[in-house]
């Protein structure tokens, strides 16, 4: 047997994770990527085998599944088909490969384990804090609907006498948990379980623990507070949402000994509860810590530990309260952790006693404070803000009832070091007050998000474009917690579906979200009504009487439709078919509602609080009313809904329903048109936003779209080359434009840096993307800040053009997944080069172009095992030559073709090097 020369087998992943652990998929998707330095590599066939332990793999005893040798190219979603899964399995699996040469590879172990696949497998209980704990401690907080009470910490001591193989930790709660065993921390995810619809499902994680057991005494300890449960959501003023007030755990944690023996140590009565140093600690108010009152040895065991944790009480039984009726499912997506510090570039001394920190970067966090030699008992007061006003102080007024004030109270002694647990700030400046003197070595930025796998890197001449698309990645990081959130400061933070869906484009060129959106679509279903109306937030918080600000929240055009578009461009994008399944029901429903209310195909009727073109210039954001530019929007939202839904309908096999929504389609289609569109293809909405729509959606008769294109420009140009989209509008602005064959006015818009534009915020200091084009202007200084956030994502949703037509990665229109995809730069001389790479699913596609004068240098990289669609721009009798010869005769390239200004290519797996002249227009 031959072994391949460079055809690696690498990044083993099993439902978009590696190495997951705890998952309750009984079918899990394995996938895979190959490289090599080889053109053209190609896999022909594969073997995957998955084994119970990892000697038996290595020993070519894959005792769970031996897909034996498949004759195919698939690396993507392999569907395990060997013995049936059961809970706590674990998996070790490895891939062999054939390529096109006969030679075979195979790659490293991967593994996966199993969940408690069936509720009666958690045999703990669920535990609650004694409320005379709160009682008897003066400065504990009972929880009430509007104080947040004291974080809960929860303790087990437990002896190991016999030798154990394998410890795993099976935890969950109505709250928010850190869990420590022999005094260390297990696993560094923040804010578990996360946020999902609480009433409906309820995430566990899994933790393998075997490293931190010991022989002898050992203390499973957890400390439990408020978080998405009982916490501040929203911009409400009453902190219940879901039954009740009381935050409560269930912690399992399963010993598998040596001896074959089993012992399951689960909260129960027998688990001690008792209040800690965290007095308070919500996401949106911020945390109170008293350093003083940390219980010295708690998370160890032995009766010197045990005293030492005393408080002036003994430590109380906990309450054993009765299990949510909620189902209990495995985390799927990368949990919430600290992804990046900070330390402050500036510090300023605002007024004595007032010091000021400037991280350098807007970011979702909080800060690690690190002080020696401070009396105990100093009250530090730390304040977070986006920005400063005029004057150096911290400008907060935007943060609305969002106070995110934490105060730490010091131990005193030679060195304290402290972040806070169950709360975050969207912040860059740090206000700090209560220690007579400070510096930038005692303070940390610490960023928070869901730890999705970078995968885009965009880089190009210009710098201002580049620190652009930064700011959109970081807006990105801040609100991608648990769910994609519209804004990670003031006291909102929800999962905005208008917000997402026009984002997640240029989510997936920046981030690895594939994971992270199957988690949330899961949120959205839940959210969706009896109806099929799909809400404008999910989680959606529960309807209830304490709760009507967020009532209604559901069917707006644009937001809703999100139901729709997230499955799609998981499709497209990662080649998913079965996020179409799970959600198709859910799907048809809402375009059957939609139909239902609208009979006239015109969506005119229940457009619940109809956003409109948020926060497109000039402004309307009156809610629940309505304007031809708001039905205009909702019915292209509708027609394409029922496009995409044909498309992914024969993705699935339901050719019946397909051929249903291509009416759908064509019947919204033809209404439109009727009512919005003019005989001169002019429409009867003239906003930027319309003529985008009406393109972008291919809601035109053809022949009237190279006029509607020529308005669209007209209308920039009357506003002297500025946008004026909104939400709705932004992220098809370019890309339409350049498909549309007017790159020329998209790069126009790109550079334009005064007011409104993309590079006017970047011009004045931004290092996220602001809310909306006037959060800040030099005329006006800060806009009204009752809607004034400086890190929202959605106007960052230029990246994907980026991405998709200045770098030129693009995919195919028919295969979905980058298996097969374009390569088409519009380069224009406004950039002198540009830069992107790209991991996708298949590997790293990597695109970068320089001009020099007409002549451009175009370096690629198209990962093994895939083919890319090449275009150049370039005019009739200009060859293309690849590493200085012919293109026609370089290996690798085939299907050379001349179409008008562009010639195209098929090229496969491997690096090329193109040179040629493009056209002077
Ligand atoms: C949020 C948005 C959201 C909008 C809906 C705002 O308060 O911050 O981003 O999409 O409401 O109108």
């Amino acid at each position: 047997m031959k072994t391949a020369r460079g055809l690696l087998v690498t990044h083993l992943r099993c439902e978009y994770l590696v190495d997951p652990l705890g998952i309750d998929e009984r079918t899990p998707r394995l996938s895979w990527e190959l490289e090599s330095d080889r053109r053209g590599a190609r896999q022909v066939a594969y073997r995957v085998r998955v084994a119970s332990t990892p000697e038996k793999l290595a020993a070519g005893q894959p005792d769970r599944w031996d897909s034996g040798r498949v004759e195919t190219g698939q690396t993507t979603h392999v569907e395990y088909a060997g013995k049936p899964l059961g809970s706590r399995d674990t998996c070790h699996w490895s891939v062999e490969v054939w390529d096109e040469t006969g030679a075979t590879s195979t790659s490293a172990t991967a593994r996966w384990t199993m969940g408690l696949l069936d509720p009666r497998e958690w045999t703990a209980s669920w535990v609650a804090a004694d409320p005379e704990i709160f009682r008897r401690d003066p400065q504990a907080t009972i929880p009430t609907l509007t104080e947040p009470g004291t974080p809960v910490l929860f303790r087990k001591e437990f002896e190991i006498t016999t030798p154990v193989r394998r410890a795993t930790v099976y935890a969950t709660a109505r709250g928010v948990f850190e869990l420590r065993l022999g005094g260390r921390r297990i696993g560094d995810d923040l804010f578990a379980p996360e946020w999902t619809d609480y009433d409906k499902r309820i995430h566990y994680r899994t933790y393998d623990v075997t490293e931190l057991v010991r022989a002898g005494p050992n203390v499973l300890a957890a400390t439990l507070g408020d978080g998405w449960w009982t916490g501040y959501v929203g911009w409400q003023e009453t902190r219940a949402r879901y039954d009740n007030l009381e935050n409560s755990i269930c912690v399992q944690l399963e010993l598998e000994l040596q001896d074959g023996g089993r012992v399951v140590v689960g909260t129960d009565a027998s688990w001690r509860c008792d209040t800690g140093p965290i007095l308070s600690s919500d996401f949106q108010m911020g945390e109170t810590y008293d350093a003083r009152r940390e219980r010295v040895g708690w998370t160890f065991a032995g009766p010197l530990a045990a005293a030492m944790s005393e408080s002036p009480w003994p430590w109380l039984p906990a309450k054993v309260v009765a299990p949510p009726a909620a189902v209990l499912v495995a985390q799927r997506s990368e949990p919430v952790r600290v992804i990046e510090s900070f330390v402050p570039v500036a510090m300023h001394e605002q007024t004595p006693g007032v010091f000021i920190f400037d991280l350098g970067q807007n970011i979702a966090g909080f800060v690690q404070l690190r002080l020696a030699n401070v009396t105990a008992g100093t009250r530090v007061t730390l304040r977070h803000g986006e920005r400063l006003n005029p004057d150096g102080s911290l400008y907060t007024e935007n943060l609305r009832r969002a106070k995110s004030t934490d105060v730490y109270v010091t131990r005193g002694g030679l060195e304290e070091v402290w972040t806070p647990h169950f709360t975050f700030h969207g912040f860059q400046y740090v206000e700090v007050t209560g220690l007579a003197a400070i510096g930038v070595n005692n303070l940390t930025g610490c960023a928070i998000s869901s730890a999705t796998a970078p995968v885009g890197q965009f880089e190009c001449s210009n710098p201002e474009v580049n620190r652009l698309w930064l700011n959109g990645v970081w807006s990105q990081r801040d609100n991608f917690i648990s769910v994609p959130t519209d804004c990670p400061q003031r006291d909102e933070r929800l999962g905005w579906m208008g917000d997402a869906q026009v984002f997640l484009r240029t989510a997936t060129c920046n981030q690895d979200v594939a994971a992270f959106f199957t988690k949330w679509m899961t949120d959205v279903e839940d959210a969706q009504t009896t109806d099929g109306i799909f809400p404008d937030v999910a989680p959606r918080p529960r309807e209830d009487v304490r709760f009507v600000g967020l009532d209604g929240l559901g069917g707006g055009a644009g937001w809703a439709d999100a139901g729709v578009i997230v499955p799609w461009t998981m499709w497209r994008v990662y080649g998913d078919h079965r996020i179409i399944q799970r959600h198709w029901r859910a799907m048809v429903a809402w375009l059957d509602w939609v139909e239902r209310k609208n009979p006239r195909g015109i969506r005119e009727h229940e457009l619940g609080n109809n956003y409109g073109d948020w926060l497109c210039i000039p402004t309307d954001t009156s809610f629940r009313t309505q304007s031809p530019m708001k039905t205009f929007l909702a019915t292209a939202y509708w027609a394409d809904d029922a496009v995409k839904l044909a498309r992914m309908a024969r993705v699935i096999g339901r050719e019946e329903d397909a051929r249903r929504f291509d009416a759908m389609a064509a019947r919204v289609r033809q209404a439109f048109q009727a009512e919005y569109v003019r005989a001169d293809g002019q429409l009867t909405v003239e906003t930027q936003t319309a003529y985008v729509l009406a393109l972008t959606f291919d809601l035109l008769p053809p022949e009237m779209r190279r006029r509607a294109a020529e308005r669209l420009v007209a209308n920039i140009r009357d506003l002297g080359w500025h946008l004026s989209t909104g939400f709705i509008g932004v992220s098809h602005l370019n890309p339409t434009l350049t498909l549309a064959g007017h790159a020329d006015v998209a790069y126009r818009l790109l550079l334009q840096d005064t007011f409104p534009s993309w590079l006017y915020p970047v011009k004045h200091g931004a290092t996220t993307i602001w809310e909306r084009w006037n959060g800040w202007t030099r005329e006006d200084g800060f806009f009204n800040p009752q809607m004034n956030s400086f890190n929202h994502y959605s106007l960052g949703s230029i990246g994907e053009w980026l991405f998709r037509h200045v770098a030129g990665i693009e995919l195919d229109p028919e295969v979905p997944g980058y298996e097969r995809f374009v390569l088409r730069p519009y380069v224009n001389p406004v950039l002198a080069h540009a830069r992107a790479s790209y991991r996708t699913m298949h590997g790293e596609i990597v695109s970068e172009w320089k001009l020099d004068g007409w002549r451009l240098t175009w370096n690629v990289r198209i990962p093994a095992n895939t083919l890319a669609r090449v275009v150049f721009p370039s005019p009739p009798g200009a060859g293309v030559t690849e590493n200085n010869a012919p293109l026609e005769t370089s290996p690798g390239i085939s299907d050379v073709r001349r179409d008008g200004d562009t010639l195209t290519c098929l090229a496969a797996g491997g690096s090329y090097a193109f040179e040629t002249v493009v056209p002077a227009s």
